[in-house]
């Protein structure tokens, strides 16, 4: 079964059962500035979780591409990777336990043809107020009878540090107003020594949360029922069901195959890389395989998705990748600067991707875009390679934190540095270097989580209001400087706003001042904002603007600013032909315009290619 294939009877699967497909957002958030990346298929969908109304209904399905940056260091055992894509499937306050658990299991045995004796199940045992999952159990068991499998040991039960799931894990981690919830994972024993040999695991007590490589989670059903209140816990309006589950795992799975970079959808890569270094995937190679692999691969995604190597956000992020690819490929061969060996193995990853999501992925048109940005990275990381060198050159000693100084201001990786060093007889003070390491380690992933804990995308009040001024600055923004202005994008955090749009020119400060106040005048007149569910067709007759690069259902949600007032035959309160702005949007937003107060024009900048940013502050 290829990849493409699970993804398809995944998708029809749901879709048999009253799901609907939604699309596959972009890698980089739109509207989330609390996250670099999408790395759920419930990010996108934080606010219908919480009760906004979804245009698709309360059944959803897609295919997400994500990634999670927070282990980059750590890629490089036989499952995890940076990129991945997660079949997901959703009850926005629909079907729960009863539905979700025998629907995935059949998913796995009959769809994907899996051994249910396999497969070993999870669930919550309780936390404070939060009752033991055992209405899982009993579905749970009630599946494995009917297939005869033993139950002996097949469901485990762990607290939340396992079995609890929101997007900033744990409940203390959690800020106030984030679901979460209990779930319940699935997973795969890959412990066939017909397969494998001798088991590598057989004289370890390991269980399936163990770590050990064994066992394999498959998928995981969280039962999204719960709020985070100050302290403690309140239910959500509904009770949701965000299942994901990784199409790279659910693959290994199916191939029973332990070793995810053996399987179908990187051995291919796998196989170039060591065509190319002339070593094989085995043993100590095998690391440095797997991060070239998986980073490449998650470079090809995030270029695509649009992101440029830079010192900041997702270009640090990009940047990392890269060069961390060459550090390793250099370890394989000793090769600096490995760009022509690079294009082959990118070549074949986009063979591989373009045959899983040929709608998305063109491996001709896509390797154009990825080769430029590819050539030019490495070329400049090339250089501060040469100059580190040239400075290790000159020193007789360096200490580790001096070593660690190389490493973070011209990106000079410290295994070189050791290298290097030791055929000068020279011994880095690791423990020294490690230090330096683990603190600048920790700052990132403060930063990092920080960055989550900022506040909570889509729904704080500041936020909401923030969604809100960017309907009434897309429609000033055409009102002043023409019909041909279109948003290409935005970015709202609690501080201020970020609007992204098409247009030459750089405005004068006579177009800023009238374009603010218009904003201010349409907050005075206190707008009301309603929102209606309508087939594309008819948005786009109704003139509705919106993000247009994105990719919209048949279904979507269009929100109205107009004046309350009643319509001049009595027959309704709305006079829908008046609106003052309309546009195609997933919500939330403020009730009435007013809500907002005042609306400053902060900063304008240049961003490039026709494109301007305009910088707001909000209340
Ligand atoms: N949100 C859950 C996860 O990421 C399930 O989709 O694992």
């Amino acid at each position: 079964m290829t990849a493409q294939e699970i993804i398809k009877k995944y998708i029809k699967f749901f879709e048999e059962r009253g799901h609907k497909q939604i699309a596959n957002s972009s890698l980089i958030p739109e509207n989330d500035p609390t996250t670099l990346f999408t790395s759920s298929g419930m990010q996108p969908l934080v606010p219908y979780l919480l009760g906004e109304v979804h245009p698709q209904g309360t059944r959803l399905v897609n295919s997400q591409d994500s990634f999670r940056s927070q282990d980059i260091e750590e890629i490089g055992d036989n499952r995890h990777q940076t990129f991945f894509r997660m079949m997901g499937n959703w009850s926005l306050g629909d079907y729960f336990k009863k539905e979700q658990l025998p629907w995935f299991f059949e998913f796995l045995t009959n769809e994907l043809e899996i051994d249910p004796n396999k497969l070993y199940v999870s669930c919550f045992k309780g936390f404070n107020n939060i009752p033991k999952d055992t209405e899982s159990e009993e579905v749970w068991k009630e599946l494995f009878k009917s297939k005869n499998v033993n139950l002996t040991d097949r469901i485990s039960f762990y607290g939340v540090d396992k079995n609890w799931w929101s997007r900033s894990g744990v409940p203390d981690n959690m800020p106030v107003g984030e679901p979460g919830g209990p779930d319940s994972e699935v997973f795969y024993d890959f412990n066939d020594p017909k397969i494998h040999g001798k088991s590598e695991f057989k004289n370890q007590k390991c269980h399936i949360n163990c770590d050990c490589g064994r066992y394999m989670e498959i998928g995981n059903s969280v039962f999204m029922q719960y709020k985070k209140l100050q302290s403690g816990f309140a239910d959500l309006p509904q009770k949701n069901v965000d299942f994901g589950g990784g199409l790279e795992r659910l693959l290994a799975a199916t191939e029973n195959e332990q070793d995810v970079f053996k399987t179908s959808l990187y051995f291919p890569a796998i196989k170039k890389i060591e065509v190319l270094s002339g070593k094989k995937y085995e043993d100590e190679n095998k690391l440095a395989m797997r991060v070239i692999a998986d980073h490449l691969k998650a470079s090809v995604f995030i270029i695509l998705a649009g992101v440029r190597p830079s010192n900041k956000e997702q270009g640090y992020v990009l940047r990392r990748l890269l060069r961390r690819s060459v550090v390793k490929y250099h370890e394989l061969t000793q090769n600096f600067t490995p760009i022509n060996e690079f294009k082959e193995i990118i070549k074949k990853l986009l063979v591989i991707e373009e045959a899983v999501d040929p709608q998305k992925i063109n491996k001709n048109r896509d390797f154009e875009v990825v080769l430029s940005v590819l050539t030019d990275e490495l070329t400049r990381f090339g250089k501060s390679l040469d100059r580190g060198l040239k400075i290790i050159e000159k020193v007789e000693k360096l200490t580790g934190k001096e070593a660690f100084d190389l490493y973070q201001s011209s990106g000079f990786p410290v295994e070189i540095t050791i290298e290097l060093m030791s055929k000068k007889n020279q011994n880095i003070n690791i423990d020294e270097f490690k230090k330096e390491f683990e603190k600048h380690k920790e700052l990132s992933r403060t930063a990092s989580s920080g960055m989550f804990k900022g506040g909570l995308a889509n729904s704080g009040e500041q936020t909401v209001m923030g969604h809100t001024a960017t309907h009434l600055l897309h429609r000033a923004l055409k009102d002043v400087l023409g019909e041909k202005v279109s948003q290409a994008g935005s970015n709202i955090t609690n501080e201020r706003v970020r609007f992204d749009f098409t247009y030459d020119d750089k405005l004068t400060d006579e177009e800023l001042k009238k374009i603010e106040k218009i904003v201010n005048g349409k907050i005075r007149e206190n707008l009301k904002v309603s929102f209606e569910i309508m087939p594309l067709a008819k948005a786009k007759e109704m003139g509705a603007i919106g993000l247009f690069n994105e990719k919209y259902q048949d279904e979507v949600k269009v929100y109205t600013m107009e004046e309350e007032r009643p319509s001049p035959d009595g027959s309704g309160l709305h006079r829908k032909q008046e609106a003052y702005s309309v546009e195609i949007c997933g919500g939330p937003h403020v009730d009435f315009t007013g809500k907002l107060k005042r609306f400053r024009i902060i900063k304008q900048e240049n961003i490039g290619h026709g494109l301007k940013r305009i910088y707001a502050k909000v209340g």
